[in-house]
Parts: structure tokens; C-alpha cells; sequence
């Protein structure tokens, strides 16, 4: 029995293409003609297919939406058998080279390259919004002195929600315009504030003559006592670098939490701190401070071959290799290892990073790594830097999350104005009890 009718011919017209599925059902031997488009099914096109008419149709299962798009976006292309990055069509490597994050931040932000007067502008904004409340001092106070930086930043990005009620009004694109401002220049102080807070130090607040990055060492670095201070130049470029590097990534872990957080139109300082929450994680932003700790426990390359075996009986993971969507090289990493060169010629070389190159080395050419295309990501050698340039290991995810701030904000924005979107409600398949009824 042939029905594919109604739906068949209306999904033809609507696309115009020929690009189509043709499913048959094997419980009712009907068939059905579902229309692709850009490659993809629609996954309410399988609603159609039911066994009777009180069916409520087909549902796809995919925990862990491991092969479901849920949006589409022009924010960021991935190929990761090619292993390709790409924002806004410009490949990484030339952003990289070419652009500062503040640049990068506002073509993921705005789709284009910003002109120099719109950088002038742009530049400005960010620098004038770095300052907090003197009350998120006071909040920020409240903290355990050996609170988890991520930990604090999480929470004092959803307590900045409280202080700018007006960011409730997400379809009002000038107030939109104005909390992106205000998040992307605020996440350095607050992650700086964290820091100064977990060591006892004074609060070092923002400097409007000083750049992004510059600004964000110098409020993490600066000894109270002066008014002045010089971060190196190779430094603070290693760190905008990094940056660059980390500002988007498509629809990861921590993007798809700002979407599903910012559908239900909760405004982006909540939603950031749902990413931010999401970021966390040791099997993603938290990744980096994993990487650091398996090197220092291995301590020598002589121990690399007892790691790789308990890595390969399933004991442990190797932290800061494998990823969802590479199955290659992580684009990321290649450029991370020039920055680490630069970052050691002034910080002199990082010994864990002779650790790290010797466990590549190892892990590329073992069948059970080849076998399932785990390759170094950007967390492999992130980490290595961060400790060079000085951070402590706990800062590691908050210095991911600065530079993803502009990401998140451009995935929110993008959603929030997407005609298709709705509020994320993912369907799922009830395994529980049935019907019973409480005794007595
Ligand atoms: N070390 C050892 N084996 C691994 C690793 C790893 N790092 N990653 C994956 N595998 C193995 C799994 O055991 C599994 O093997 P199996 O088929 O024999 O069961 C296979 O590779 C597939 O692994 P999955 O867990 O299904 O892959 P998934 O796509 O779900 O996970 C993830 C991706 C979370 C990144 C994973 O590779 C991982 O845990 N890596 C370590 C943590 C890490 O570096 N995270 C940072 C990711 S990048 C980022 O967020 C910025």
C-alpha cells in the first residue's frame, strides 16, 4: 500500500527540490515520501508515520543529540572529519593570525568584520561596561576563600540578572545590544575578582586604557600596592589568541544549555550562567584543568606507557583527547602549540609540555586511539599554557569561559530572532511504571 499522498506532495511543493526519503513501514507496509532539506529530516515529518489514528506518530530517539541538529545557524562551521573551524566563514587560522578577540567577538556577534569605526565603537562599549556594582564586590565577598572560581563566576553572572532587570526584555534589540555589552566586558572582571578573592587580595578594578586582555591580566596580576602595571606584550597576545580560539564552537554542551536556558526568553545573564554551569564539567570546559592534573600525576615520560594502559583496560579517560564532532585533528590545537612556543620564550618552557607531546605521540600511534579517532583537542595543551603564563589550575575553565561569553551571546541572539524556535521541550520515551494505583 503506497500512502504517500498528502504529505508526500505537500513537502514537494513546499521545497520545490526533489531531495526526499522514501521510508517504508514495515508494521503497516505503507510508505512515505519525507522531504530533506539541507541535508536533514525533519524530525515532525515523522509524525505522520503511525500504526492507528489515535498513534501520535513516530518519535526519533537520540540521547545526548548525537546525531540531531536543533537549529540552524550561521554562526560557526565544523567539519570535524576535515577538521575545519570556521566563524562566520573566516577560517580560524586566519582569525587567529589576523584579528583580536574584540574583533572576533563582534563578527560572531554582528556576522560581519567590524569596520574601524565600528570596532571604534564597539571597543569602546566593552572597555565602559568592564566596571561591576560595588554590591557584586559585596556579593562576591560572601564566597568561601577556596570557592572554585567557576563556581563563583557561575553564580555571579546569574546574581548580575539582579542588578539589570530590564534584561528581561529580550525582543527589544537596543536593551539585547546593551547586556551583550555589558556580559562580554564584565566576565574578565568577574573572573579576576574571583581569583583576587580566592587568594585574599584586593579587588584590582578595570583599566580603561588598557586592552581586553591586557586589562584582564592586569586586574589579575597587579599588586595593590601600585597603580601600574605591565603585563608582557608576547603574553597578553598568547592570551587574546587563546581567546580567539575558544569564542564559538557550534552547538556544544555549553551553547545548546544557553539556548535551551534563553527559549524560555529567562534573560542572558541566567542564561549564562546555565552555559556557564554547563562549561563546568570535566568532559568539557573543565577539561583543560583535567589535563594538567594527569600530567603532573604521570610526572616523567617513563610513566606514559602505565597511563596509556590504564587509559586503554577503561580505568580513566585520556583527559583533553577525543571530541563529539572531531574525528580528526582539532584545528585548535595546531595553533595552540605555536602559542605555547611563544608563551615559553618569556615564561621559559613549561616541562608538562614535553610530557603532553611524548603521550601524542604515543596515543596517535596506538591502534586503540587510531581506532577511534581520538586525537588531541583544544583542552591537550590549553592547560600547559595557562600554568606557564601563571594561572592556577582552578582558573583554567573561567579562562575558557571569558572568550565563550561572545559565542553564547551570538548563539542566543541568533535563536531568539529565529522564527522557527521555540521553547526547547525535548520529547522523550517513558520506560516507567504503568498504571497502578496507591493501596488503601
Ligand atoms: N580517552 C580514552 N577513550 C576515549 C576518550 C578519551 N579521552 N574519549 C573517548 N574515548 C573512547 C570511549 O571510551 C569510547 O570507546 P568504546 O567505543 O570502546 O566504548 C569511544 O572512544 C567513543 O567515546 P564516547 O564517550 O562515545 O564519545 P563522546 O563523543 O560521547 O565523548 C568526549 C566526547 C566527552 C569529549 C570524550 O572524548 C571525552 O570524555 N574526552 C575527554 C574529556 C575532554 O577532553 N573533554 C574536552 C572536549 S573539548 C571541549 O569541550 C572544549
Amino acid at each position: 500500500m503506497v500512502a504517500k499522498g498528502e504529505s508526500g506532495k505537500r513537502s514537494k511543493r513546499r521545497t520545490g527540490r526533489s531531495d526526499s526519503l522514501t521510508v517504508r513501514d514495515n508494521r503497516t507496509l505503507r510508505e512515505y515520501v519525507l522531504p530533506l532539506e539541507r541535508g536533514a529530516l525533519r524530525a515532525t515529518e515523522l509524525r505522520q508515520i503511525k500504526v492507528s489514528e489515535t498513534d501520535p506518530g513516530l518519535l526519533s530517539y537520540d540521547p545526548a543529540f548525537q546525531n540531531t541538529a536543533s537549529c540552524q545557524s550561521a554562526v560557526t562551521y565544523l567539519d570535524g572529519a576535515a577538521g575545519i573551524l570556521r566563524y562566520r566563514g573566516y577560517p580560524i587560522e586566519e582569525l587567529a593570525e589576523k584579528k583580536s578577540y574584540l574583533e572576533v567577538a563582534y563578527l560572531l556577534i554582528h556576522g560581519t568584520l567590524p569596520r574601524p569605526s565600528e570596532l571604534a565603537e564597539w571597543t569602546h562599549q566593552i572597555t565602559y561596561h568592564t566596571m561591576v556594582h560595588e554590591n557584586v564586590k559585596k556579593f562576591m565577598d560572601g564566597f568561601h576563600h577556596d570557592a572554585h572560581p567557576m563556581g563563583m563566576m557561575v553564580s555571579t553572572l546569574a546574581a548580575l540578572s539582579t542588578f539589570y532587570p530590564e534584561a528581561k526584555k529580550v525582543h527589544d534589540a537596543t536593551l539585547r545590544e546593551r547586556q551583550i555589552h555589558r556580559l562580554v566586558a564584565k566576565i574578565p572582571t568577574i573572573a579576576a575578582f574571583a581569583y583576587r578573592h580566592s587568594i585574599g587580595m584586593a579587588y584590582i578594578y578595570p583599566s580603561n586604557d588598557l586592552g581586553y586582555a591586557t586589562n584582564f591580566l592586569a586586574m589579575m596580576y597587579r599588586p595593590s600596592w601600585t597603580t601600574h602595571y605591565d603585563p608582557d606584550p608576547v603574553l597578553a597576545k598568547a592570551l587574546d589568541t587563546l581567546f580567539v580560539l575558544h569564542a564559538d564552537h557550534e552547538q556544544n554542551c555549553s551553547t545548546n544549555a544557553m539556548r535551551v536556558a534563553g527559549s524560555s526568553h529567562a534573560d542572558p545573564y541566567v542564561a549564562s550562567a546555565a552555559a556557564s554551569a554547563a562549561l563546568y564539567g570535566p568532559l568539557h570546559g573543565g577539561a583543560n584543568e583535567q589535563v594538567v592534573r594527569m600530567l603532573q600525576e604521570v610526572g616523567s615520560k617513563e610513566n606514559i606507557p602505565k597511563l596509556i594502559r590504564q587509559v586503554k583496560s577503561g580505568k580513566r579517560r585520556l583527559m583533553g583527547f577525543g571530541h563529539r564532532v572531531y574525528k580528526s585533528y582539532d584545528p585548535r590545537a595546531r595553533i595552540i602549540k605555536r602559542v605555547a612556543d611563544s608563551v615559553f620564550s618569556v615564561t621559559g618552557r613549561n616541562r608538562l609540555i614535553d610530557i603532553a607531546l611524548g603521550l601524542e605521540e604515543v596515543a596517535l600511534s596506538d591502534d586503540y586511539f587510531i581506532r577511534r579517532h581520538l586525537y588531541p583537542n583544544v583542552d591537550f595543551y590549553s592547560g600547559i599554557i595557562y600554568q606557564a603564563m601563571g594561572f592556577p589550575t582552578d582558573m583554567f575553565p573561567v579562562l575558557f569561559a571569558i572568550p565563550r561569553m561572545s559565542g553564547w551571546l551570538a548563539q542566543w541572539q541568533e535563536m531568539l530572532l529565529d522564527e522557527e524556535q521555540k521553547i526547547a521541550r525535548p520529547r522523550q520515551l517513558y520506560v516507567g511504571a504503568s498504571l497502578r494505583h496507591v493501596p488503601g
